[in-house]
């Protein structure tokens, strides 16, 4: 069954209280070993098993605790190997071009898979030329898959983590694609065009997402959101796909506003 309204915890808490107790633990742990004489290794698992208990006892998700007890070996363990400090700024760089966004947006990157694009599939309108948009389209797998099995549809994609944007650009590029990735924020795009809107975001834009929808959208468009429910809006349709992250697609079927109808 699909929540109404998703409460989505708040990430910054919880990475602060994530480090809290790694700090309480190792100054806890420190004190002990110094005050005992233990060595350099006991106190390395004193911390450890500290931080388990108190990631147990708090209200952290359980399994952050795996995170939690692997941060101070793989932390030693990464330091004893003397890699070259740029591999970290690498690194660094690289979550930050696929991830970076999520501190403003709320929607991090993962993707619809084959069950969401077979569903969705079966939802585009049979007329030819028609138009649809992936808000946030990742990698572009959605529009690769709909692309090839829509040759008279017009596919298009905004995105705005660099990574996945280079890469579902590249891949609108390769072979007979047709399919059009920018690289835009989605509340800058105009939605009146498109027939089909689709989205597969999180519970935090979705009430803002949807009035831009009721706005934007022309009477007989369809609007699709992948697993995330707009609150207080029931869809019209409800398609399980129970895959993943991807639970199932909602659809909605914008109605003319002053008689509520949808043109078909
Ligand atoms: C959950 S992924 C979905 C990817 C793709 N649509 C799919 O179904 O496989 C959501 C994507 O939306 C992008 N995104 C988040 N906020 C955005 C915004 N305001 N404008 C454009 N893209 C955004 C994220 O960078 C992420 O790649």
């Amino acid at each position: 069954m699909i929540q109404q309204s998703e409460t989505e915890p708040d990430m910054n808490a919880m990475l602060l209280r994530a480090a809290l107790l790694q700090a309480v633990s190792a100054t806890l742990a420190g004190a002990i070993a110094w005050w005992m004489g233990l060595s350099l290794g006991v106190w390395i698992v004193l911390t450890v098993l500290l931080v388990g208990m108190l990631t147990y006892q708090s209200e952290l998700p359980r399994w952050w605790m795996l995170i939690q007890i692997l941060f101070l070996p793989a932390m030693i363990m990464l330091h004893s190997l003397a890699l070259p400090a740029w591999i970290y700024l690498l690194a660094f760089v690289f979550l930050f071009a696929v991830y970076g966004s999520v501190f403003s947006s709320r929607v991090p990157l993962y993707l619809s898979g084959l069950p969401a694009c077979q569903a969705l599939e079966k939802l585009m309108p049979v007329e030819k030329n028609f138009y649809f948009l992936d808000i946030g389209c990742g990698t572009g797998s959605v529009l690769q898959y709909l692309d090839k099995k829509f040759p008279f549809g017009l596919f298009h994609g905004v995105e705005t983590a660099p990574i996945p944007f280079s890469i579902s650009w590249l891949r609108s590029k390769i072979g007979k694609a047709q399919f059009l990735v920018r690289y835009q924020n989605m509340w800058h795009v105009d939605l009146s065009r498109y027939d089909v809107v689709y989205a597969f975001l999180s519970p935090q834009p979705m009430t803002e997402l949807w009035q831009k929808v009721q706005r934007e959208m022309q009477p007989g468009s369809i609007f699709i959101s992948n697993s995330f429910a707009v609150p207080g809006v029931e869809p019209d349709e409800v398609i399980e796909l129970n895959s993943g992250r991807a639970r199932a697609l909602l659809v909605w079927h914008i109605k003319d506003k002053a008689n509520g109808e949808a043109h078909e």
